[in-house]
């Protein structure tokens, strides 16, 4: 199983450039099953979680490849399977989100009832409570969730304990595309990565309107086309780039990112003590004289609050700060699997409910460290920048599933970082 070894210390400077977004990648793929005729994606980013869905996709009858130029071409060519079965579906939680289009082109769909995972329960009530608004007759059994009856359309609130459903918002908002009449979803997730989507299904002939809103309204049409879309940077990845330059104080250009994307994650940066420079596609981090990480609280919140996906990578920043830090995890309540692995490096971290209180410390010293989820062990990377000595982090396999190259992109920019893989 592969590790990332890092030797911590070196100082960083260069740019980076910022892949396409996993997020939105996920369900638009998804997407290519309503669709009609050729699809070509570009700035799909090459990673595990992609391949996940390539291979599902190819179960469900969906041809797909990568070009010479990295584009990806999708298209139907057999519609008649309509399973996604447990052993496809918990290598990757996200791939529930083919249930909508399935149910909506092909008239009925049995799909293995995702579980929850590491980040804690995940329920999918908000999925169903959708779905059935719209008309679809649901049952759950064997762990299997089938669906059918027709598309009707319909109202639905989708608004939950921790907010909106990105997923959820996305598997309504699918089959609604081809359903009988109009479709209002209030209460909608207003994620950039479901805003892309709403604008692939419009770029296929969907009639979608309200989009980056919380209410989405979809007028139903009988067919979607093939079309050309470009995906939107990631955000996550960005933002955990110049978290890592904020902690080593480093002179890093970030490039090709939408910063109206992340303006949360910038407000937190800049009031942890970063001196940010943002451009229309770029954000560079300019070193401060004395390289000090202020303390400041950080809630997690739906969009366009402080993403979750995030909050792991802020932590390992707290560990660094002047003073204590308080971050409340109001998505996941449960996602502070990191903050055990980052004590093993010397942080200072104190559970309580919610919420961690983060005393900051000058020196985290590496050690062997164990990935549980893919933030997780972006977080661990980015304190063995800044750690004594050399950290491996493990399970990295987690890393691979959302982030393109990582010890490639942080070798150019100087880290002491290598990938060892064992037999
Ligand atoms: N929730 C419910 N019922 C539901 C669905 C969700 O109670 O039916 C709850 C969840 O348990 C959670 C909250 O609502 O407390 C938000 O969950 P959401 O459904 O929005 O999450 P998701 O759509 O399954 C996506 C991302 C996650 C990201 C979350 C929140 C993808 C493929 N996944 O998951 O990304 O953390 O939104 O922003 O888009 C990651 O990339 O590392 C990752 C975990």
């Amino acid at each position: 199983m592969d590790r990332i070894r890092i030797r911590g210390g070196r100082d960083l400077s260069g740019d980076v450039r910022i892949s396409g977004s996993k997020n939105s990648s996920l369900p638009i793929l998804a997407a290519t099953l309503l669709v009609d005729g050729p699809v070509l994606l570009r700035n799909v980013p090459d990673l595990k979680d992609i391949d996940n869905m390539c291979r599902i996709l190819r179960h469900l009858g969906v041809r797909n490849y990568r070009n010479d130029d990295g584009s990806l071409f999708l298209e139907v060519e057999d519609s008649s399977a309509r399973c996604a079965p447990y052993d496809l579906v918990r290598t990757m939680r996200a791939s529930f989100v083919v249930l909508g289009p399935l149910w909506a082109k092909r008239g009925e769909a049995r799909v293995s009832h995702p579980g929850g995972c590491v980040l804690g329960h995940r329920p999918v009530d908000l999925h169903v409570k959708g779905l059935r608004a719209i008309g679809a007759q649901i049952v759950v059994d064997a762990g299997y969730i089938d669906i059918g009856g027709p598309v009707r359309g319909g109202t639905v609130f989708l608004g939950g304990n921790y907010g909106s459903t990105v997923l959820g918002t996305a598997n309504v908002l699918m089959a609604a595309a081809l359903g009988q009449g109009r479709t209002i979803i209030e209460n909608a997730a207003m994620e950039p990565e479901i805003e892309d989507l709403c604008n692939f299904l419009n770029a296929c002939g969907a009639r979608i309107s309200g989009i980056g809103g919380h209410c989405l309204v979809v007028e139903g049409v009988e067919r979607l086309h093939g079309c050309e879309h470009e995906i939107i940077p990631d955000r996550i990845e960005a933002a955990t780039y110049m978290v890592g330059a904020l902690m080593t104080n480093s002179p890093v250009m970030i490039e090709s990112v939408k910063p109206g994307h992340m303006l949360a994650v910038l407000d937190r940066l800049q009031a942890a003590g970063a001196q940010l420079e943002v451009g229309r596609d770029y954000v560079r981090n300019v070193p401060t004289a004395d390289g000090r990480i202020r303390a400041v609280d950080v809630t997690t919140l739906p969009y366009p609050g402080f993403p979750t996906d995030i909050q792991a990578q802020f932590m390992a920043l707290m560990t660094r700060a002047d003073g204590v830090s308080v971050i409340t995890e109001k998505v996941y309540p449960e996602r502070f699997m990191h903050a055990s692995e980052l004590a093993r490096l010397g942080a200072s971290i104190r559970r309580e409910g919610p919420s961690a209180i983060i005393q900051g410390t000058p020196n985290l010293s590496g050690a062997p460290v164990m990935a549980s989820d893919l933030r997780a062990s972006a977080s661990l990377v980015l304190a063995g920048l800044v750690a004594n000595g050399h950290t491996d982090v493990r399970r990295v396999y987690h890393i691979d599933r959302g982030y393109e190259r990582i010890e490639q992109k942080l070798q150019r920019l100087g880290a002491d970082i290598e990938r060892i893989t064992e037999g």
